[in-house]
């Protein structure tokens, strides 16, 4: 059974998506499936070949040639971070031509990756969120505006997109409206939220045909001001402990609504969602559905603490789109 990892995409989460790849690749079972990492950067993609050499991707079926013969794979395990990985773009594709893949579907994917569209949708739902603006290319706001409506400190972030590229915690007013030409800059529509001060918490989930799964909570305290790109990926600047250091009724509310958001969105695979729990109340972050997968990952951690093996949850999603 082959598996073609798809790595890489064109949003500044490329490298953390080419190690959440090789992470991928480490926790296959390889007795079961011939892996193959697939790199894609705009109109390039193609496949590292275990002779160290590189084949182009036929992009009518997403197969290629190695040593004279065509390869098709059965089955694509997304991994990329951002475009076109976690907004649908890809998983479009693959509708399209067929090939079962490994993540949430289009609508899901294209929701979940817009944070202000999937927060308020959740929120419907009665999922309580911080308070929050959205600004699109060309729009603008006063500096009054975001301290009446908002308040501070404040986060300003691009809208979709990951890993706080982008992201700046705003605390004084001077420092606004630099931080919307700099999350601009990461995309065309810019969010400003609520700064909510207290315990920064994220939970990972999956379900398949034999198994629903909530992972023991991971609590994060980033030595960083806030759980910034430095933070989340030095782990000398952050403390990530599983199980969170929060209440039992605390841990099975959130644990709850992870489960709740899965379906509401109608997710597929591994998804992680981020909360701050203020009092006895998660607010929801965001939602996440191609999560980081490297070795030190939140998932990675959660499936261990849980007294699983991430060689079968591996298994356990891949077996439920091939069967
Ligand atoms: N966007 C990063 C990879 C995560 O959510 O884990
Ligand atoms: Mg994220």
């Amino acid at each position: 059974c082959k598996i073609a990892i798809i790595a890489g995409g064109d949003s500044s989460e490329i490298v953390v998506s080419l190690r959440s790849a090789q992470g991928i690749y480490s926790f296959l079972d390889h007795d079961r499936y011939e892996a193959y990492i697939v790199k894609l950067k705009k109109s390039d993609w193609h496949v590292d070949l275990p002779d160290g050499k590189t084949a182009p991707i036929d992009k009518n079926d997403f197969s290629f040639v190695w040593e004279g013969k065509r390869i098709r794979f059965d089955l694509a395990y997304i991994t990329i971070h951002g475009t076109p990985g976690e907004n649908g773009l890809l998983q479009g594709y693959f509708e399209l031509i067929g090939l079962p893949y490994s993540c949430c579907g289009v609508l899901a994917a294209a929701l979940t990756f817009n944070k202000y569209m999937c927060n308020h949708y959740l929120h419907a739902f009665d999922i309580p969120i911080a308070r929050s603006i959205l600004l699109r290319a060309g729009e603008s706001i006063s500096n009054d505006d975001v301290v009446s409506r908002i308040g501070l400190p404040c986060f300003i972030k691009p809208n979709v997109g990951g890993s706080s590229f982008g992201t700046t915690k705003v605390k004084e007013t001077d420092q606004i409206q630099p931080a919307i030409a700099h999350a601009f800059e990461e995309g065309e529509e810019v969010i400003i939220e609520s700064f909510m001060k207290g315990t920064e918490i994220t939970c990972g989930c999956y379900k398949t045909r034999q198994h629903e799964v909530v992972f023991p909570i991971t609590e994060v305290i980033s030595k960083n001001e806030f759980f910034d790109y430095e933070a989340k990926y030095t782990a000398s600047k952050v403390s990530e402990i599983t199980p969170a250091r929060i209440s039992e009724e605390i841990a099975s509310s959130v644990k709850a609504t992870t489960s709740r958001i899965y379906d509401i969105i109608g997710c597929k695979g591994i998804i992680r969602v981020d909360y701050i729990i203020i009092g006895n109340t998660p607010y929801l972050l965001e939602v996440n559905t191609t999560p980081g997968m490297t070795a030190t990952s939140f998932i990675p951690q959660q499936v261990k603490a849980a007294g699983l093996e991430i060689k079968d949850v591996m298994t356990d999603i891949i077996e439920n789109e091939l069967t």
